[in-house]
């Protein structure tokens, strides 16, 4: 799927001097991984350096040009504001009123409008949160709806009009490919009930829009992506199932946390429930009675007083062994080493233990279940029947979306998004967005939830590392490509089991103090099966609510599946078993991917993006195996790795600063390999040219610390020089040295602002005019 590359010819361009220095590395290199085993069983040939050598000029240019850009960056705050991520706007002045007074004529529990800000609904739930902990240790039950903790004011529209204006089943119908009946997914607001309107905590028919989603649409019925999104909104303000718990995220790097369950059988929206007027008590605020009486809401003032009047919870009340993550953080303060040794029974896990769990769950629900335990049991008991009949059920659920759309610029047929929260494709042509406005909204997702998710497992011990394309990415310069659009995680079956059992239907909120996103934890009911199967390879999701787009996990252990015949006898792979045998030391996920015990395990501990992260034993064979030229090619579908840089940019964007007199029409007939000579033999004029793009620039500002800390992770694991880290020609003690560069790894302030700013404020005051 790679691109094809041209290594050789950047071999040739390699000067005589560089080859001296290395085979003085190689001789060294050889001798290092010998004695530490790094690369032990990896019959991979590597480039000893992927980066070409500058002449003096152009070396000293980069060197000056980046100290006297990087002042510019930093006394150009405006000018360089996605260098900018901390929370700006953390007040909020809401009219009360609305949510107080229940006889004001817009009172928010009677209007048909919505209202959604995350500063409000944070600073609403810290605050009870607070007064609840006050008067009882136990973990609270509070209301929640949907409608408050995401953004369903795409909806507004729709619930302004007069009912008889308003969209029905129809309308989508008529939007649908192959314009199905939608009775299937899909009500008209007539066709409900007084009750349950009222079930679905609203007063009045008006408040809910003409088409009342509560069903998934199938893959093959496809709306247009505006409709997508109005179904997924229409949903979530109705039939959505609400989370089993909220759990909001501390500090940045220790195991701290808050949490609430939720009241299953309140509908409370914040509308409807005591809670504004609780928060006004609580802070001794008296409502003077004025109709447009406004409060100013500061999330981070109630998330500081929480903190400082109740320690935040950990796990450790929960059973399970060492959070090895604290293990990390001690081993990283004596300079020790941070791997992850696993245990081959992390690996193990059958389906005949469901019976067991069952039975188990039966008897111990006598004396109560935890919400927790409650709903792990009943997916145990819904795997077995489903089991019992022969029926699987797919799990997850995906916004397909019509293609024959001018809009859907990259024909993206929706299958990487959840359903329930899809807010529009990621590339689609958005009234009022640029396509660089569009990206940048889309590191923001990708970087905040493997952050987040970080956090998350950082807390609770959960064991998972990068794989697939992540690992790939991470392998060129610890960063998530500019074009990806997911995140690929495993974890040994163990752990899968854990998250299911503690932590399904977690609604998992960022550091207040860092973000507002919000994450779902979604794990599948057929996780027991752990053979392959069509439907449901994926084994669980980490959802960002706000967008859709989520991590993929899919859990490892033995199964009586059998390895393909691709897995044997191949350069990369050794992998086959007898046949049906599930005792031999082999795991797959339930796709198609079989490894052995050396080929995870022991973890290393590493970084990706600014965020710590665990990557598997065995990177160079198993991404060889899986990416054919994935290692090499340094272009793909028009990104080059700039190794200057150590960037992925795209054609365009490069072609402006190398071809400078050259019309864009002329763009397209510039060869890949023309470029691909360029960038790995930069003129001074051509580096000065790059660093001279702000947006380059802001890019490179803010990634050349990790991608440093990077090129020394490869030079000691696979002995790739870099370059342009001069320092690296030095070195001594690797083992050690390798020791002390993880002992930095920790999680950095997120290198991207956080969406909520980004849509609200930043993009609107600054705008990022497309530029290639
Ligand atoms: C760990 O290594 C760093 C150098 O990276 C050194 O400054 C520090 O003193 C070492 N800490 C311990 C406990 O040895
Ligand atoms: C911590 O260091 C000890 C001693 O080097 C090592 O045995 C252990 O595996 C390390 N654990 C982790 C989780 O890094
Ligand atoms: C996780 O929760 C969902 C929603 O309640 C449920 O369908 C699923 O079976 C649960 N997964 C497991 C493994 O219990
Ligand atoms: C693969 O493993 C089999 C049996 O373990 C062995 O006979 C064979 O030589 C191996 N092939 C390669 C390419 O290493
Ligand atoms: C990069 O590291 C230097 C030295 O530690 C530090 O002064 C600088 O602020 C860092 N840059 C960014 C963008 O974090």
């Amino acid at each position: 799927m790679l691109g094809k590359v041209l290594f050789s010819r950047i071999f040739t361009r390699f000067t005589k001097l560089f080859i001296a220095i290395t085979v003085l590395h190689l001789i060294f290199l050889v001798h290092f991984f010998r004695s530490y085993g790094i690369s032990k069983g990896s019959s991979i040939s590597l480039p000893v350096s992927y980066n070409n050598e500058l002449d003096k000029e152009a070396q000293e240019t980069l060197v000056s040009k980046t100290k006297e850009r990087f002042s510019k960056v930093e006394e150009n705050p405006d000018r360089f504001w996605l260098t900018r991520t901390e929370l700006v706007h953390t007040n909020v002045e809401v009219p009360i009123n609305r949510y107080i007074n229940p006889s004001a004529e817009d009172a928010w529990d009677k209007t048909n409008e919505l209202f959604y800000d995350p500063r409000f609904i944070l600073s609403i739930y810290l605050n009870e949160l607070k007064h609840s902990l006050d008067t009882s240790k136990e973990r609270p039950t509070l209301p929640f709806s949907w409608a408050d903790w995401i953004d369903l004011t795409k909806l507004n529209d729709e619930l302004s009009k007069p009912m008889e204006e308003r969209m029905d089943c129809d309308v989508l119908r008529l939007n649908t490919k192959k314009k199905p009946d939608t009775s299937y997914f899909c009500l008209n607001n007539a066709e409900l009930t007084d009750d349950m309107i009222q079930e679905l905590g609203f007063t009045r028919r008006e408040q809910l829009p003409g088409f009342v989603i509560f069903q998934h649409s199938t893959h093959s019925h496809k709306p247009f992506n505006d409709f997508r999104v109005l179904e997924a909104k229409s949903y979530a303000l109705t039939f959505l199932p609400k989370p089993l718990k909220v759990m909001i995220l501390t500090g940045n790097n220790d195991n701290g946390f808050y949490e609430f369950l939720v009241d299953p059988n309140s509908n409370g929206r914040l509308a409807t429930t005591n809670m504004v007027s609780k928060y006004l008590q609580n802070n001794n605020i008296v409502d003077n009675g004025a109709e447009d009486y406004s409060v100013t809401f500061d999330h981070i003032r109630e998330y500081r007083e929480l903190i400082k009047s109740h320690p935040p919870s950990t796990v450790s009340v929960h059973h399970e062994p060492v959070n090895s993550f604290d293990t990390i953080e001690e081993n990283k303060s004596k300079n020790q080493s941070t791997n992850i040794v696993l245990d081959r029974s992390m690996f193990r896990y059958s389906k005949d233990q469901v019976v067991d769990q069952i039975h188990e769950y039966e008897s111990k629900s006598a004396t109560g279940l935890s919400p927790e335990e409650y709903q792990y049991f009943m997916g145990l008991k819904m795997f077995n029947d489903c089991s019992a009949q022969g029926d699987e059920i797919r799990h997850f659920k995906t916004a397909t979306i019509r293609t024959d759309d001018d809009k859907n610029v990259d024909n993206d047929n929706g299958w990487h998004y959840d359903w329930r929260f899809f807010n529009g494709a990621l590339n689609y042509d958005r009234r009022g967005w640029s396509k660089a406005e569009m990206s940048e909204r889309t590191r923001i997702i990708l970087e905040r939830m493997i952050r987040t998710w970080y956090m998350f497992s950082r807390k609770t011990g959960i064991i998972s590392w990068i794989m697939h394309g992540t690992l790939l990415s991470w392998y060129w310069n610890g960063l998530i490509f500019p074009y990806d659009i997911d995140i690929d995680i495993q974890m040994p079956v163990s752990e899968l089991i854990r998250l299911a059992k503690h932590y399904n239907q977690t609604l998992v909120v960022e550091n207040p103090e860092e973000g507002y996103g919000k994450y779902l934890i979604d794990v599948g009911t057929f996780v027991h099966d752990r053979d392959i199967t069509d439907l449901n390879y994926i084994d669980a999701r980490f959802v960002d609510v706000d967008s859709g787009i989520y991590i993929d996990f899919t859990g490892l252990s033995t199964s009586k599946a059998n390895p393909p015949t691709e897995y044997s006898n191949t350069e990369y792979t050794n992998i086959s078993k007898p046949l049906n045998d599930d005792t031999v030391d082999i795991y797959n996920d339930r796709r198609k991917h079989f490894y052995v015990f050396d080929e995870i395990s022991p973890l290393r501990y590493s970084m990706l993006s600014g965020s710590p992260v665990l990557i598997p034993n065995g990177i160079l064979t198993r991404l060889k195996f899986e990416y054919a030229v994935g290692l090499e090619s340094m272009e793909f579908n028009d990104w080059f790795f700039v190794p200057v840089l150590r960037l992925w940019l795209h054609k365009n964007q490069l072609i402006k600063h190398l071809y400078p007199n050259m019309k864009e029409s002329f763009y397209k007939n510039i060869d890949n390999s023309k470029i691909m000579k360029a960038i790995t033999s930069l003129s001074k004029d051509e580096i000065a040219s790059l660093l001279d793009d702000d947006a380059i620039l802001t890019e490179y500002y803010l990634t050349r610390n990790l991608t440093t800390l990077h090129a020394w992770e490869r030079y000691y694991l696979f002995g790739i020089v870099d370059n342009h880290v001069p320092e690296i020609k030095n070195h001594e003690n690797p083992k050690d040295s390798y020791n002390q560069l993880t002992a930095k790894f920790k999680p950095i302030y997120p290198i991207r602002k956080n969406l909520f700013e980004f849509e609200h404020f930043d993009r609107l005051h600054h705008h990022i005019a497309d530029t290639f």
